[in-house]
């Protein structure tokens, strides 16, 4: 979960609606992950939703008073942060808001939405919302209420009136059964909020990223790896999805789950990402290397464990050098006509500016990212020196997914 800051959010007023459903514990957890990340949250509640939530709790995660009611007459804050004390909150909450959300979104309320009934605060004030706020649902419910043809005829009907509805999750359910349907984890639903505010720099382009160490055999249960978490190339492949662009994502072993909505190919050594990077790299239009890859491999892996002989002899390893993945892309006809553009991370332990230069020369890219590799693997923050033709600029110390998003933006710059 993003425990900073988050630059499309801040100041953002997000007014949050729930409806009744067992997923209204994950919108206390969105409400809260959405205050840190800096908006503004105003929950709005119906009454079924109170059986699964206090209002209180909702105050206290959102720091505002929560409605309930289209009988409460206390006053309202709008977008602009007036508070309104005309008994109107079914029009005031909506006023200047940048997004109605509405976390869990139950079927009886899809179903009410699709109507334009209006019979609660919560329904009434959907109806009332200007047409420039837009409408998000993040949908809830069994897996037989999702399949159920009215359903989906209603989510069809909602999109098409200008609803952005939300993808279900799969796999187990509040009641027992599994299948598609139960809302999203509260993290996903902040993530394609973000998203949905992110401009849509890179919209058509196609990427190609390296992410994560490679891992060398030694024999089938000892090999070489190095300490990259693969953090800061996942990062950057979901802050490319979120500018419009479709992104292929080449990891080594981590952690980390595959983004949604990123193709994820897992590979483990230097030559297998080397082979997924060759027969993705064709259809690509950016291609970013963050990865960590291993500079050799054992020269001859042994089939089988090597084993202590209690002489207290030590084995020799001798090692071959993996190819170098960005070079070899980025000395390829699209690169060199400029059909392709190369950026190449550089993992340094001293002289940043001066190596991270030597670098970008050396791979030929016109855009290097330098970073100090012992003071940011495996950590959730960063802090990066770009380097083009042009000089140098610093991304100050911030958040992965920051700096990710501070990255796609001077992409852009370079390339639109
Ligand atoms: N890289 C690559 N294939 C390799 C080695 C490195 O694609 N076999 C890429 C990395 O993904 C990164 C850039 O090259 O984008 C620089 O990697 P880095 O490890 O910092 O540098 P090296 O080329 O290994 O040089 P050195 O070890 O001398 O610092």
């Amino acid at each position: 979960m993003e425990q900073l800051k988050n630059s499309i959010l801040v100041g953002k007023h997000i007014v949050l609606g729930m409806t009744g459903g067992i997923a209204a514990y994950k919108a206390a957890e969105l409400c809260r992950a959405l205050v840190k990340a800096g908006a503004a949250v105003q929950v709005v509640m119906t009454d079924a939703a109170t059986q699964f939530m206090t209002p209180v709790t909702m105050q206290a995660l959102s720091g505002r008073e929560v409605f309930t009611s289209q009988w409460d007459s206390k006053a309202a804050t709008d977008g602009s942060g007036n508070a309104i004390s005309n008994n109107m909150a079914h029009i005031n909450l909506t006023r200047g808001a940048d997004a109605v959300l509405i976390a869990p979104a139950s079927a009886d309320f899809m179903a009410k939405l699709l109507h334009g009934r209006a019979d609660d605060l919560l329904s009434l004030m959907c109806l009332a919302k200007p047409a420039e706020v837009p409408l998000i649902l993040a949908p809830a419910m069994n897996r037989e209420m999702w399949a159920h043809p009215a359903t989906q005829r209603n989510t069809l009907q909602l999109k098409t009136d200008g609803a952005f509805v939300l993808d279900v999750g799969t796999g187990d359910q509040a009641c027992g059964e599994v299948g598609d349907g139960r809302m999203l984890e509260a993290d996903e639903i902040l993530g394609d909020l973000i998203a949905h505010f992110t401009p849509k720099v890179l919209a058509g382009k196609r990427a190609l990223i390296t992410a994560g160490p490679t891992y060398e055999a030694i024999d089938p249960v000892r090999g070489i790896t190095n300490l990259s978490s693969g953090k800061m190339g996942f990062a950057i492949a979901e802050a490319m999805l979120d500018a419009g662009c479709e992104v292929t994502l080449v990891a080594g072993r981590t952690a980390l789950g595959s983004p949604r909505g990123v193709q994820t190919i897992p590979v483990i050594s230097a030559n297998d990402m080397l082979k997924a990077v060759q027969a993705n790299v064709d259809n690509a239009d950016i291609f970013i290397a963050t990865a960590a890859v291993a500079d050799w491999r054992p020269a001859n892996a042994a089939s089988q464990k090597i084993k202590k002989d209690g002489s207290g002899d030590t084995p020799t390893l001798s090692f071959a050098e993996n190819t170098d993945i960005l070079a070899t892309v980025a000395s390829s006809k699209r690169a060199l006509s400029g059909s392709l553009y190369c950026i190449g991370f550089a993992a340094e332990s001293e002289n940043l500016e001066a190596h991270a230069k030597a670098k970008r020369e050396r791979k030929n890219v016109p855009l290097l990212v330098g970073n100090i590799g012992p003071a940011t693997f495996g950590m959730d923050d960063n802090a990066l020196l770009l380097v083009d033709a042009k000089g140098t600029k610093e991304l100050p110390r911030a958040s992965k997914t920051e700096l990710a998003r501070q990255l796609v933006a001077e992409i852009a710059k370079r390339i639109n």
